[in-house]
């Protein structure tokens, strides 16, 4: 059964948007509407809006767009249920009861409790006789006993369905266990199997202490080392990071990013609980935006190899764009923090944390290593090298300096380093151009765009289709015209499947239609283009029955087809008008 959509209007009544994004982002007033700058993207001039009047807001960089439940789903990373229960909360309401009925939340509360159900399985079955070879291996990782309480560390007997016949008893089925991840089915046999075997299980915990997947580490040095639950309607693992549940209660001025659940484990264990982990994936805009929440600054404990050290590079301009002041830790003599901690203990770590580099100096050392700069060819490549990194700086002062010791280190002239930077930063300007124009003639055209494939191929309608939707998400009255039956528009005047869809949301949808309403059925880009096509009618004077009924007419008029050459040219000669 649904919430109801008095309780939605309540929690949106008592949740003023402005009220509600006024305190993350900074807003300032402009006219009737207020402007910051964009959460969900990197900005140095305001083009986030927020529209009290529609209760929606819009950013008109980056296209995300809403009303005050789908920015709580963006901000606070929850789904639609989620961010409801989270404004309730905010507002001092109760969650009503919805009958007998299950639920998204009493879904996901049973996902969660499964999980839990499964971390306790693991728990209880490391202090079995046969998780001997298991408990020497900790013992062998120096594990305390502490730290397994701590992390909740378990073990996944080496059999097939140790964890499914233990569920069983627990009421739940195969289907339930393999959308969690926890059982998997063979393709030929169609047998169910436990996903994790032989592994030390590490619970994967969120910010409301649900325990939420899992890693599973191979004892021995059998493939894959590490095993990690894939995403799930609960859990998506570009959005959660190992241990923050302890570092962001640390109340520490930094978070220590470590590659591996290792590494922060033993991190922990040498007294410092500010330490997270990605999930066995690359870090993401959306991790890194998470920290930023917490923390203003993130010293990255990446593995000295290689593969950290690319997996560094990659993540410091993610964590520059959030606003995060990036450092290196220089792990010298020790392949990552846990070996380093073995091997020198937790008093030179912490020297090793106090000393950690600006990543300034550490991305120019990375070049400076990489090169002979006593031969002049190498020295040529090194200082073109040194001129991107250091073209990426923001602040003139801070460009100056090191423009100034690179040069120094490289026996040339400042000036003429200078000179270069500022090419290379004229060269990323337009580049950045290039690619932004790159990104509105694709979206445009709908190659790259997932929201609405059809628009090419129907530009002309597809443009009357977003006039009309605009138009009736800002005049309620006309949608009950259209519902009555004097004005006449139905469904299948639609060309594009994605504003047909959208236009039945809204006949079906509630009177007044709220645009609250529709996270639960579109995602969260969907929403932004929704959004869009409302604000872009709002910033015109005219938008009533007559306006209304001329796109009518000129969507009626048209007929599906391919895209044609008439199309193209259209599209050219818009964005031709944009670009003024
Ligand atoms: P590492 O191989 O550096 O892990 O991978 P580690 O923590 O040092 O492992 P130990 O010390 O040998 O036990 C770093 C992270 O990459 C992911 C895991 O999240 C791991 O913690 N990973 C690694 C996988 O997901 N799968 C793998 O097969 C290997
Ligand atoms: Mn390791």
């Amino acid at each position: 059964m649904k919430i109801p959509h008095s309780f939605i209007e309540e929690v949106k009544y008592r949740n003023r948007i402005d009220d509600v994004i006024g305190s993350y982002v900074n807003l300032k007033r402009a006219g009737s509407n207020y402007q910051g700058l964009c959460p969900f993207h990197s900005e140095k001039t305001p083009s986030f809006t927020v529209f009290p009047n529609t209760e929606t807001f819009h950013c008109f960089g980056c296209g995300a767009g809403g009303d005050v439940i789908s920015f709580v789903m963006r901000a606070e990373n929850l789904e639609y249920m989620g961010a409801i229960e989270f404004l309730a909360k905010r507002a001092g309401l109760a969650m009503p009861d919805t009958g007998e009925h299950e639920n998204e939340s009493d879904k996901r509360t049973r996902f969660y409790e499964m999980n839990r159900a499964a971390a306790r399985f693991f728990n209880q079955m490391l202090h079995t006789p046969e998780a001997e070879p298991a408990r020497a291996y900790l013992a062998k990782r120096g594990l305390t006993a502490a730290a397994v309480k701590r992390f909740g560390l378990g073990y996944a007997p080496d059999r097939f369905d140790a964890l499914r016949k233990h569920m069983h008893s627990l009421g739940y089925t195969d289907e339930e266990l393999k959308t969690a991840f926890l059982c998997g089915k063979s393709e030929r046999t169609g047998n169910y199997f436990d996903y994790f075997r032989g592994r030390v299980m590490f619970p994967i915990i969120d910010n409301f202490s649900n325990v939420v997947a899992f890693g599973g580490r191979i004892l021995g040095d059998a493939k894959p080392k590490y095993l990690n639950s894939s995403d799930t309607p609960v859990f998506k693992k570009s959005r959660n990071l190992f241990a923050l549940n302890f570092a962001r209660k640390a109340s520490a001025e930094s978070l220590i990013l470590c590659e591996g659940y290792m590494d922060v484990i033993a991190v922990n264990m040498a007294g410092f609980p500010n330490a997270v982990a990605t999930l066995g994936t690359a870090l993401t805009t959306e991790q890194a935006r998470i920290m930023a929440k917490y923390t203003k600054k993130v010293i990255l404990a990446y593995d000295s190899d290689d593969a950290g050290v690319n997996a560094a590079k990659r993540a410091i301009p993610m964590l520059t764009e959030v606003g995060l002041e990036v450092k290196m830790l220089r792990l010298e003599g020790a392949k990552d923090p846990d070996e380093f901690i073995k091997k020198y203990g937790a008093t030179r770590f912490k020297t090793l944390l106090d000393d950690s580099q600006g990543k300034m100096d550490y991305l120019c050392e990375q070049v400076l290593k990489k090169y002979n700069i006593l031969l002049p060819e190498e020295k040529t490549k090194a200082a073109d090298e040194l001129c991107r990194v250091l073209s990426e700086v923001y602040s003139d002062v801070e460009r100056e300096i090191y423009i100034t010791r690179m040069a120094e280190k490289l026996s040339v002239d400042p000036k003429s380093m200078k000179n270069d930077v500022e090419r290379q930063m004229r060269r990323n300007r337009r580049d950045e151009t290039a690619e932004m124009r790159r990104r509105i003639v694709s979206d445009t055209l709908g190659y790259g765009d997932r929201v609405n494939r059809d628009f090419v191929k129907n530009a002309k309608a597809a443009r009357a289709e977003e006039a009309i939707l605009g138009i009736l998400l800002l005049r309620p009255e006309l949608v009950r015209e259209i519902r009555s039956g004097q004005i006449s528009l139905s469904a299948e005047d639609f060309l594009t499947d994605f504003n047909k869809k959208v236009f039945c949301a809204i006949l079906d949808g509630d009177d007044p239609f709220d645009i609250g309403t529709l996270a639960e059925t579109f995602t969260l880009d969907e929403i932004s283009r929704i959004t869009k096509m409302q604000v872009s009618r709002a910033s015109l004077s005219k938008n009533d029955a007559s306006v209304l009924s001329d796109h009518i007419r000129t969507l009626k008029a048209e007929a599906p087809r391919e895209a044609s050459e008439d199309d193209l040219a259209d599209i050219r000669s818009l964005l031709d008008r944009k670009k003024k």
